[in-house]
């Protein structure tokens, strides 16, 4: 990697840590998205977590999911893996907390037939409870500081239909050091948590080289057990 790219990384990075930490302290610790969204002014450049693809951890999990029905798509952000559901025959709908991102990614995707949502995780619809098929969460867990993400990891297993999955994506904590965050590692403990009382279906916790250093991730999947009615075969 270039000296020239190391510097502009270092630079978005710097700037988001002090767009976090001022909204903390302003008591709004969710604020700061709409913030670096609206001031990018249409610049992808801008968006760290942002670079026109699906996350590919999500895109080799769906290998093996047959699209079947409705998926929900939490924190979109600028809206690939949203997108790439749409592609691939999952009826879409997608929400951020941020306009400026759900106006962005609409756009982008104008092509496509997806529902785009300007919503907040801790305050849905009520009824989007069991209403999902599949419900995508990919690095918003480990984006939203520990008081805020204990309240809404939980929300996330009741969205889900009978028989649906849950997909997490994120970064996992490789040591006990203290990380400036966002984004914030998560312990291996939160992230088997996050499927509440869905049935594990797969985790792995791959390692991977980005601009030289390691980055150590996971990926799991719940389902939500098919309802029988004791009376029926
Ligand atoms: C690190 S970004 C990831 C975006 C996208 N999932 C991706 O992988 O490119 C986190 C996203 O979560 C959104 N977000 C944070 N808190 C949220 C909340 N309470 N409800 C909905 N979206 C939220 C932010 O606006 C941001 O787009």
């Amino acid at each position: 990697m270039s000296k020239h790219i190391k510097e502009d990384i270092e630079l978005v990075r710097e700037r988001i840590l002090e767009m976090a930490k001022e909204a903390e302290s302003n008591g709004n610790p969710l604020t700061w998205f709409e913030d670096l969204y609206s001031s990018s002014e249409g610049n992808e450049e801008m968006i760290p977590w942002s670079n026109g693809e699906p996350n590919h951890l999500l895109v080799e999990w769906l290998d093996s999911e047959p699209p079947q029905g409705k998926a929900l798509v939490v924190g979109c952000g600028l809206g690939e893996d949203a997108a790439y559901l749409s592609e691939l025959g999952w009826k879409v709908t997608a929400f951020d907390i941020s306009p400026t991102a759900i106006k962005w990614a609409s756009e982008t995707y104008a092509n496509l037939d997806i529902e785009w949502r300007v919503e907040d995780l801790l305050k849905l619809p009520m009824e989007w409870q069991r209403k999902w098929d599949l419900v995508v969460e990919v690095h918003i867990l480990q984006a939203i500081p520990e008081d805020v993400r204990v309240l809404a990891a939980p929300i996330l297993p009741d969205l889900l239909a009978p028989g649906g999955s849950l997909v997490s994506v994120g970064r996992v904590e490789s040591s006990r050091l203290e990380t400036p965050g966002p984004p914030w590692p998560l312990s291996r403990d939160f992230i088997l948590s996050i499927g509440g009382n869905l049935d594990l279906t797969s985790i792995s916790y791959p390692i991977e080289m980005v601009h030289g250093e390691e980055v150590h991730r996971f990926i799991g999947s719940w389902q939500r057990a098919t309802s029988h009615h004791p009376d029926l075969p």
